[in-house]
């Protein structure tokens, strides 16, 4: 009998067991790249990487980290590919997954990725759609450790999450869903503050209880006593027709120095970027002495490394 095959379609798709598997993991394969140590697990390994929105940050981090990890990449997108003509998803998956060992998709609806996962020989890693964007939550929390939550040997530990606060302030979208998930697993409280309208809704964001999440009307109420206060762009990918709307609405949700000061005073800010000086965040956060977006985005490829080999080869130690 074969063994199920593990996807990273959500957030909770693993356990805390695992995460903090993936943080050690990732801080040791961190360390070797800086070290210029050659480490190849994935010799003859390709992973297949589908985009049907715009992306930065994920295609270099995947790309990079697949090739340093001695693999090698195929680029697709829905222009380029039958995907883009009405090939169904299902058929693209039975045909790539035959090819490749690894697939990451940035797409629209959670159900096109997990219904591209049932289809697939092989794993499958959410890349971004609508209601989910685990890669960065996975970036964002390793990045929060290296900076919070070291322990005596200078590792990430997630038991430092007890108790601590994240402030979500801006759009209910896919990444606040990942972060009220990841509060659930790993033990945390996420303060949510949305315009009306914009809210979490915690069916789409799957999760079980509203124990590890607090919802407030004023964003400064939300980042009070908080050791991390992030935000994302006001407008999605995929909702482009509602840029005006949602300007007027979210006026009042621009992360500035006064809600940083309401946050503790060691709190960190987090962006996934891309960002939009002077609408979700202002300057002087942003570029500002508690803002760690640049680690933040470079984690991606250090996290993504760790999840592609333990997918593909499980909980190695070298
Ligand atoms: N944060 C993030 O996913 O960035 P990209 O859209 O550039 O990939
Ligand atoms: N919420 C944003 C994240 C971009 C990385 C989007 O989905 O466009």
């Amino acid at each position: 009998m074969s063994m199920p095959i593990q996807h990273y379609l959500q957030f909770s798709d693993l356990t805390a067991d695992d995460y903090a598997w993936l943080f050690e993991r990732a801080a040791v394969i961190k360390r070797k790249f800086k070290s210029y140590e050659k480490y190849h697990p994935l010799a003859d390994r390709t992973l297949a990487m589908i985009f049907e929105k715009a992306s930065t940050r994920t295609r270099v981090s995947f790309e990079a980290g697949m090739y340093q990890l001695g693999g090698s990449v195929v680029h697709l997108t829905t222009g380029d590919t039958q995907l883009g003509r009405a090939e169904p998803i299902e058929d693209s998956a039975k045909v790539i997954s035959r090819m490749v060992d690894l697939v990451m998709i940035r797409t629209f609806g959670q159900d096109k990725i997990e219904r591209f996962a049932e289809h697939s020989r092989v794993p499958v890693i959410n890349g971004l759609t609508n209601e989910f964007h685990p890669c960065q939550i996975l970036a964002d929390i390793f990045t929060f450790l290296e900076h919070r939550g070291l322990n005596s040997e200078g590792m990430p530990d997630p038991a430092c999450l007890a108790g601590k606060t994240v402030a979500w302030v801006g759009d209910g979208n896919n990444m606040a869903n990942t972060w009220l998930q990841a509060a659930d697993l790993l033990r945390f409280t996420v303060h949510v503050s949305t315009p009306r309208g914009y809210e979490v809704d915690q069916a789409v964001a799957g999760v079980r209880s509203r124990d590890s999440y607090k919802v407030f009307k004023n964003p400064m109420d939300a980042c009070r006593g908080a050791d991390l206060v992030t935000t994302d762009v006001w407008t999605s990918m995929g909702y482009e027709a509602e840029n005006e709307e949602r300007r007027k609405a979210f006026a009042d949700w621009c992360v500035d120095e006064e809600m940083m000061k309401a946050a503790k005073p060691d709190a960190l800010f987090m962006h996934c970027l891309p960002a939009h000086r002077g609408e979700e965040v202002s300057a002087e956060v942003i570029d500002g002495p508690q803002s760690v977006v640049w680690d933040e985005a470079e984690n991606r490829m250090h996290v993504q490394k760790a999840l592609m080999e333990f997918l593909l080869l499980g909980r190695v130690s070298s």
